[in-house]
């Protein structure tokens, strides 16, 4: 009897990769398997191992198929390229809309200016969004080498999960292990080069998608944005807690919506309170990275695909994500 295409698989599921102890389709990824007859022919990519160590695992692979009744098992190993990414950043917010993609992208930009190699990561797998900052309307195209080559724009090479689904605007049900699989594919098989930042943008809050992606990637550090009234600053809190959980170390809390600058007189409001970022940065010892004003620029160029840090004017909010961006280099150095 012909062996089935799922009895492979099932192999590949349970057949550690010598000299990792980790199981093949955890750490690395299938690319193929087929039946034709009593042949096989297998394709996988896995972390890079010894000769030893690949011959060994083509031994076992080779005899745990043919006991399923193959004649003939024909593997083909690559190996997954290491990243050379210095420091992998996550910023994430206690809850939504606090402004985390805002900050992301032009955190990513204002790093970009002071002569950095950066990079966005965009995980947020319940609207990912920072195509649209970006103005990005291309898809990403993926090489010979099966590499997917990111969208650099402003000086920042973009990748985003929603460059992977067909409609943006249709909302989609994640499940666990698909989120990690799209997760580590938009890390590992993107050609991000070499980079100094790689800024990713979390699922809002602390829930299931948050910690899956959190997980699912080798972080450096992570970055806390909030909104200065009392009720956010709680739930900032909450990422702080999830950071630490993960013995991830945090580089400080950015206050976002600080004050209102008026678009007419360019008078100050501090519509939602004052002092609630330094405060929670205070109580938990984590650096404070600074304040970004509540300005009609930063929203308008959302939306039009030009980040503030990307204008040409003067304005208060690039000034912030300056700052902020030297103080991101000089503390994640240390
Ligand atoms: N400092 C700011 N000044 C003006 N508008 C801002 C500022 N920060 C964010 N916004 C606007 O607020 C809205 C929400 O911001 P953003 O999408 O960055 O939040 P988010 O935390 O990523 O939200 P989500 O939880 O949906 O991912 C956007 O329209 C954005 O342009
Ligand atoms: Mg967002």
């Amino acid at each position: 009897m012909a062996v089935r295409e799922t009895q492979v698989i099932d192999v590949l599921k349970t057949t550690f990769i010598p000299g990792i102890k980790k199981l093949i389709l955890s750490a690395g990824m299938l690319r193929e398997v087929k039946v034709l007859g009593d042949k096989v022919l297998i394709s996988v990519t896995i972390p890079q191992i010894s000769k030893e160590n690949e011959d060994k695992l083509r031994e076992i692979l080779t005899n745990r198929i043919k006991s399923l009744g193959a004649k003939e098992v024909e593997i083909s190993i690559s190996f997954r390229k290491e990243q050379n990414i210095k420091y992998s950043i996550a910023v994430a917010s206690g809850k939504g809309g606090v402004g985390k993609s805002t900050v992301s992208v032009n955190l990513a930009v204002s790093l970009a200016k002071l002569g950095k190699k950066v990079g966005v990561l965009d995980a947020d797998i319940h609207g990912p969004n920072v195509p649209i900052m970006f103005g990005i309307t291309d898809r990403p195209y993926v090489n010979s080498e099966k590499r997917i080559i990111p969208i650099e724009k402003y000086g920042v090479k973009v990748m985003s999960l929603g460059f992977l689904l067909e409609n943006q605007s249709t909302p989609i049900i994640w499940r666990g292990p698909l989120v990690t699989k799209a997760i580590e594919q938009l890390y590992n098989d993107v050609e991000w080069g070499e980079l100094d930042y790689l800024i990713i943008d979390l699922p809002p809050g602390t829930g299931d998608a948050a910690l899956t992606v959190t997980q699912s990637l080798p972080l450096k550090y992570g970055l806390v944005v909030t909104t200065p009234q009392n009720v956010a600053i709680a739930d900032a809190a909450k990422s702080l807690g999830m950071f630490k959980e993960m013995k991830i170390p945090v580089l400080g809390v950015i206050e976002n919506m600080s004050y209102f600058i008026c678009p007419h007189c360019g008078k100050k409001s501090e519509i939602f309170g004052h002092g609630g970022g330094e405060k929670i940065s205070l109580e938990n010892g984590v650096p404070f990275l600074g304040k970004v004003p509540l300005e009609m620029k930063v929203r308008e160029g959302g939306d039009s695909g030009i980040p503030a840090a990307a204008m040409e004017e003067e304005l208060e909010t690039k000034k912030a994500f300056e700052a902020i961006a030297k103080k991101v280099v000089e503390l994640s150095l240390k």
